[in-house]
C-alpha cells in the first residue's frame, strides 16, 4: 500500500503536528474536515503546511460519508483524531460528544472493516478515562477506567471498540492513551492556553483579569508535538497494541499560571487572577500523572519539550501574537 495517511481531526491542535510530522517522513496526507461555513485553516497556516495537505469532507456523526472515504482512499494509515474533545463542555453537549467521540469511532471502524481492512487505525484515546481510578497515585496500561465526565465515558466506548475491532476481526487497531499535551495551537478553551492567552492581554492591556476553576487540579503536561510522534510510532510496530503515553511529571493549575506570569513578565499573579466557579466542573479529575514505562522501552519514545520549556513556549507565542495585533490597531487607528 502506498504510504498515505487519513487524519481526522486535521483543523484542531494535534491534527496540524502529526499532518506535518507524517509530511517530513513523505506521507501523502488527507485531511478530513466536516462542513463549516467558514473552516479555520489557523492552526495549519501556523505550522505552514495548510497547502500540503489534501482535504476530504467527512463528519464523525455522518456514517456514510466515513464509508465513502475510506472507500475512496484505502489509506496504509488512519488516525482518528476527531472528537468534541473539550471536558468542560461535554455534560452540557453529552450526546453530541456521546456521537462524534464514541459511535464516529464505531461508524469509522466499520467502514475500515468493510472496505479497507488492511488500514491501521489509531485511537486518540485519552487520560481522562482513568477519572478517579488512580488508586497508586499514577496511571498505566493496568489502571482501571473511572471516567468522570460524558467526554470521559465517550473515549471509554471508543477505546473498547477499537479493541474489540482488533480481538474481533484482527484489525490492526491501536489506543494511545495519551496525557495532556500542548502546545502554542492549543485550543483557547482548555486552561494552559486560556492562561497563555490571558497573560498576554494583560500584558498588553487589553485585560486586566484572568478567571478560571479548580487551581489545585494536577495535569501531566508535554508538548503536542511531541507526542504525535509516539502515535505515528504505534502503526509501526509489529502487533496492534495500547499505550500510554505521558511525561511522568505533573503540575498544578496554580504552578502553570505562576510559571505564564513569570515568563509574561507579570509580577504578583494573584492581583489577576479570579476564581470562578463558572469554570468549576460538576466531577473533577483531580490528578492525573503518566507511567508510561511500556511506551517508553517497546516504541522508544520519550519527550524533548520540558515542563517550564512548554509554558516558554506558549507565552512567547501568545506575547508575540498580541504585540503583533496590538501593532495592528496603533498603525490602523493612524
Ligand atoms: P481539538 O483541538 O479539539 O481538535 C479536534 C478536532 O476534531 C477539530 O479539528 C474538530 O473540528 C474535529 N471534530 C469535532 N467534531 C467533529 C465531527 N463531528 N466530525 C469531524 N471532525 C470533528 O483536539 P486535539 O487537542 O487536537 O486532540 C486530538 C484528539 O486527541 C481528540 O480526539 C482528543 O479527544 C484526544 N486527546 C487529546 C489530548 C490533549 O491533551 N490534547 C489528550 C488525550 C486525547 P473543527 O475544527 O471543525 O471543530
Ligand atoms: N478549561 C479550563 N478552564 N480548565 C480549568 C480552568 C478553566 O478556567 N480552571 C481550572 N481548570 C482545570 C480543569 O478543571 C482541569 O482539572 C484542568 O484545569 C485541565 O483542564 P483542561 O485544560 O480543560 O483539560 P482537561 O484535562 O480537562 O482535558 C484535556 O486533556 C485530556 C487528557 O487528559 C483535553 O485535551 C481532553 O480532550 C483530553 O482528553
Amino acid at each position: 500500500m502506498a504510504k498515505t495517511a487519513l487524519i481526522t481531526g486535521i483543523l484542531g491542535q494535534d491534527g496540524p503536528y502529526l499532518a506535518k510530522f507524517l509530511l517530513s517522513k513523505g506521507y501523502k496526507v488527507y485531511g478530513m474536515i466536516r462542513r463549516y461555513s467558514n473552516p479555520n485553516f489557523g492552526n495549519l497556516d501556523f505550522l505552514g503546511i495548510t497547502d500540503k495537505v489534501e482535504y476530504v469532507d467527512g463528519d464523525m456523526s455522518d456514517e456514510s460519508s466515513l464509508y465513502n472515504i475510506v472507500k475512496a482512499l484505502r489509506p496504509l494509515e488512519v488516525y482518528n483524531l476527531a472528537a468534541q474533545s473539550f471536558v468542560g463542555r461535554s455534560w452540557d453537549l453529552a450526546k453530541i460528544t456521546t456521537e462524534v467521540n464514541a459511535l464516529g469511532v464505531l461508524y469509522l471502524l466499520n467502514a475500515i472493516k468493510a472496505y479497507s481492512p488492511m488500514t491501521k487505525f489509531y485511537q486518540a484515546s485519552t487520560s481522562e478515562m482513568f477519572g478517579l481510578g488512580n488508586t497508586k497515585g499514577y496511571q498505566d496500561e493496568n489502571t482501571t477506567f473511572h471516567p468522570r465526565s460524558p467526554y470521559g465515558i465517550s473515549k471509554v466506548y471508543a477505546f473498547w471498540t477499537t479493541v474489540n475491532f482488533r480481538e474481533s476481526y484482527g484489525l490492526f487497531t491501536c489506543n494511545g492513551i495519551l496525557f495532556n499535551h500542548e502546545s502554542p495551537i492549543r485550543g483557547i478553551q482548555f486552561v494552559t492556553r486560556k492562561i497563555t492567552d490571558g497573560v498576554a492581554k494583560i500584558k498588553y492591556g487589553l485585560a486586566n483579569k484572568l478567571h478560571l476553576g479548580n487551581l489545585d487540579a494536577k495535569r501531566d503536561w508535554g508538548f503536542a508535538g511531541d507526542f504525535v510522534e509516539a502515535t505515528h510510532l504505534m502503526l509501526q510496530q509489529k502487533n496492534p497494541d495500547d499505550y500510554v503515553v505521558g511525561t511522568g511529571e505533573n503540575h498544578s493549575v496554580r504552578e502553570f499560571v505562576e510559571l505564564a506570569f513569570k515568563y509574561g513578565g507579570i509580577p504578583n499573579w494573584k492581583k489577576y487572577v479570579v476564581i470562578d466557579p463558572r469554570f468549576k466542573r460538576p466531577a473533577e479529575v483531580p490528578e492525573l500523572l503518566a507511567k508510561g514505562d511500556k511506551a517508553r522501552k517497546v516504541l522508544g519514545w520519550k519527550p524533548k519539550v520540558s515542563f517550564d520549556e512548554l509554558v516558554r513556549m506558549m507565552v512567547e507565542a501568545d506575547l508575540k501574537r498580541y504585540k503583533i495585533s496590538s501593532k495592528f490597531k496603533i498603525q490602523s487607528s493612524k
